[in-house]
């Protein structure tokens, strides 16, 4: 897709009445969890890769003391505009997009960094909501050009996705885990990412040579998601803390990703089987799932993604029947795709119960996947039949600076 994304920008910022002379762009990607999807709040290893679905912002300092940022997607809100030193305390600020920039603001005040400068920002993006990382793609990039508009260096790198994942657990108020700010931030093109929670470690994985040419596609269902805080994703979260608690004392675990022997994993499902069946289904879902992962990665590394969107399809299931984070619009896209040769492998992305499944798909079977769920999904959810969207995307960095105005 080609967007003249300055004359885009310059078109919103006129209509803000925001001047751009000077100002930067910085451009953040979505991103692509390869697995182990809901493995971030269970202590598991993840995988994935930026992809080029983005959010764009112009920005430069101000030096009035204020947020003036105007969003070209929340255009009805008009422009933002808010004194640094009147930032609202959590649970206090506007139910709309600005959330993000204020809680950007009241993280860095609130760990003690000095905002002299404020900063004035246009943005656009073409991320879809629900399962691409659209908030946490914002908040990174609020939080780096107010950190550079004033000068911050941040201690590391992982330094910064602690912050852009308090502002969403303590100023919006999710209760997301880390995955989506870890594989956007690393994002590389042509790379996986691979985080290990152990030693908070990033090591970047190319995909083997001789992998055939496919396609990452996003299968956005139209249907809006309510935020995580209101969705089955907080149960989960909750469910998952219970059945540590329980096997803590008896099993040593501290998170559900500690289980990783046939052994132990029999030996929960024995004691605990019959009194908390629903609890041993999340746990057998997170124990196959990384059983899998370490498959995942060396296909990728060999260039074999038949295999890893065999694993990617077995995830999905798992995410279906035993996690059951799923939801019916979900469905049906995998269902329709899954029927198609040249399909590789479709689950659900994300928080779950709503937004897009995604697929891994062979360049070939592409145009067969567009037209499926062109003809099927109308028939299934006439209810979404204008909104619905399939997107082919290709692995990209997560964090670029584009050239600005002079
Ligand atoms: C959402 C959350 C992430 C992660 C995924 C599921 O995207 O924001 O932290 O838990 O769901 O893998």
């Amino acid at each position: 897709m080609s967007l003249d994304i300055r004359a885009i920008l310059q078109g919103f910022a006129t209509s803000a009445g925001l001047s751009l002379d000077g100002a930067s762009i910085r451009r953040s990607s979505s991103r692509f969890c390869l697995g182990v999807e809901h493995g971030d709040y269970n202590g598991t290893e993840l995988f994935g890769v930026g992809t080029d679905r983005f959010i764009w912002m112009a920005f430069k300092p101000n030096d009035v003391g204020r947020l003036r940022l105007y969003s070209g997607n929340f255009e009805q809100d008009g422009l933002i505009d808010m004194a640094l030193d009147a930032i609202p305390e959590p649970g206090t600020a506007p139910d709309s997009w600005s959330r993000f920039p204020l809680g950007v603001a009241w993280i860095l005040k609130k760990k003690g960094y000095n905002l002299r400068r404020g900063l004035d920002a246009v943005l656009y993006g073409n991320i879809p909501g629900g399962g691409m990382s659209r908030s946490a793609s914002l908040t990174l990039n609020l939080l780096i050009s107010l950190a550079e508009v004033n000068g911050i260096e941040f201690p590391s790198q992982m330094g910064i996705v602690d912050l852009a994942l308090a502002v969403e657990n303590e100023y919006i108020g999710s209760p997301c885990g880390n995955l989506d700010q870890i594989m956007i931030l690393f994002a590389r093109e042509g790379m996986g990412t691979h985080y290990n929670p152990v030693n908070r470690s990033i090591r970047h994985v190319p995909l083997g040579e001789g992998a055939p040419d496919f396609q990452i596609m996003s299968l956005d269902t139209g249907t809006i998601r309510p935020g995580l805080e209101k969705s089955t994703y907080k149960i989960r979260h909750t469910e998952c803390g219970e059945m540590v608690d329980l096997c803590r004392g008896p099993f040593g675990i501290q998170s559900l990703g500690d289980v990783r022997s046939e052994e132990l994993f029999r030996a929960i499902l024995s004691r605990f089987g019959t009194t908390h069946p629903h609890l041993c289904k999340r746990l057998d879902y997170i124990y196959h799932a990384q059983l899998r992962f370490e498959r995942m990665l060396l296909a990728w590394s060999e260039g074999d993604i038949k295999t890893v969107g065999e694993i990617f399809r077995a995830d999905g299931l798992g995410l279906r029947d035993d996690y059951q984070i799923s939801g019916k619009e979900l469905e049906t896209m995998c269902d329709i795709v899954r029927t198609i040769p040249g399909v590789l492998g479709e689950r659900m992305l994300g928080g779950g119960d709503r937004g897009a499944s995604g697929a891994l798909v062979l360049s070939e079977s592409e145009a067969a996947v567009r037209s499926a769920v062109d003809t099927a999904y109308p028939r299934g959810h006439p209810e979404y039949a204008g909104n619905y969207a399939v997107h082919s995307c290709r692995m990209v960095d997560g964090i670029k600076t584009l050239p600005g105005w002079e």
